[in-house]
């Protein structure tokens, strides 16, 4: 292994203005506040209503606040890896025009999608090219703009997600920082659980598609809290076992926002008390390859350099792991 390890040395977020909270759900689908609340621990979450506006809207803004908090040149950035389960676009590639958008013109750029996953992939993946030694400046971005695969008529999916984007700026450390370890998990038996039907090459789409309304995301919600609570808790736990660390050396878990007691769920098997855990889902909801970059935005400021964190997701595929990184600024 070589002694360059992957260090988070910049964050940017973006959500967009409108608010869709758990009282204007009432009026659409027969749901209500209470059961929201207790079932997810979603208050409100954030909706892109521009027209003609994608994925990648939501991500340049984000690559934007991080570029511009951190004084960053775009054009020195190597590489840009987009996160996204909901691209702009089939063909083409949304990163690519990302990155031309926010100025990355040196970069070569690409789509990473692993549902919920994809940024947590990612991480992975922009890791690998760090520690290599090739690039010294690789943007991560994950951004979802959910509401455009959900059906507003189905209870089941419409109160869980919400559009976002965040981003992260991974750079060279030889002082210890960055990523340290990782245990990432798939299993295709997931498929059948959570999906869109139509619309990829096995059905394309079609009038009765539509008339179907198979375009939209389907989920078996219970199977798929099952799966996610004892998953995430087995990988969380065992990335803590072979790094040697215990409740009181792990400072933060950063876990994807899918529902509230899967996250506390899992804390619970790591020991870690409640002031720990980061948490935004009550105001963001399940914002898919966004819940992860958004966390560390919103909490950037408690972030010590030095600090032991624990990155843990659970997503459609099914798609799973954590990563132990050693944060490596104070902001
Ligand atoms: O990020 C990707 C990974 N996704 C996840 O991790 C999501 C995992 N799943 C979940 O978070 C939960 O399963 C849900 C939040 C989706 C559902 O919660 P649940 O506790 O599993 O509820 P359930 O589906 O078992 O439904 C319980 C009851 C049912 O009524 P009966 O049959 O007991 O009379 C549902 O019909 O709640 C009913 N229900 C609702 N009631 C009010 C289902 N959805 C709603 C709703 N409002 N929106």
């Amino acid at each position: 292994m070589s002694n360059i390890k992957a260090a988070i040395t910049a964050v940017g977020s973006y959500v967009p203005d409108h608010v869709l909270t758990n009282k204007m759900l009432e009026s659409m689908v027969d749901t209500n506040d209470e059961w929201i609340t207790t079932r997810t621990g979603i208050k409100e979450r954030r909706i892109l209503k521009e027209e003609n506006k994608g994925s990648s809207y939501l991500g340049i803004k984000a690559a934007q606040n991080l570029i511009e908090k951190a004084n960053v040149n775009p054009a020195e950035i190597d590489m840009v890896i987009f996160a996204t389960a909901t691209p702009d676009m089939p063909v083409a590639s949304s990163g690519v025009y990302l990155a031309s958008q926010i100025g990355a013109v040196n970069a070569f750029s690409y789509d990473l999608q692993a549902a919920c996953s994809s940024f947590l992939y990612g991480m992975s993946t922009a890791a690998r090219y760090i520690e290599s030694g090739r690039y010294k400046k690789v943007l991560l971005v994950g951004a979802d703009k959910m509401s455009s695969i959900i059906d507003y008529e189905d209870r089941a999916t419409c109160i869980i997600f919400g559009d976002g984007g965040g981003a992260v700026l991974f750079e060279p450390n030889t002082e210890g920082y960055g990523l340290q370890d990782e245990y990432l998990r798939s299993d295709g038996i997931g498929r059948e659980f959570l999906k869109i039907d139509a619309g990829g090459s096995i059905m394309p789409p079609s009038e009765v598609t539509v008339a179907q309304k198979l375009h939209y995301v389907q989920q078996d919600g219970k199977t798929v809290f099952k799966f996610a609570v004892s998953n995430m808790a087995d990988v969380s736990e065992k990335i803590m076992k072979r790094n040697d660390l215990d409740k009181d050396s792990v400072n933060w878990l950063v876990a994807h926002q899918a529902n509230k007691r899967i996250i506390d769920a899992t804390a619970k098997r790591m020991g870690l008390e409640e002031e720990k855990v980061l948490m935004n889902i009550q105001r963001y909801g399940n914002t898919t390859s966004a819940t992860l970059p958004l966390l560390l935005s919103d909490y950037e400021k408690q972030l010590k350099k030095g600090d032991n964190i624990i990155f843990a997701s659970f997503g459609g595929g099914f798609t799973w792991g954590s990563i132990y990184l050693k944060w490596a600024y104070n902001s």
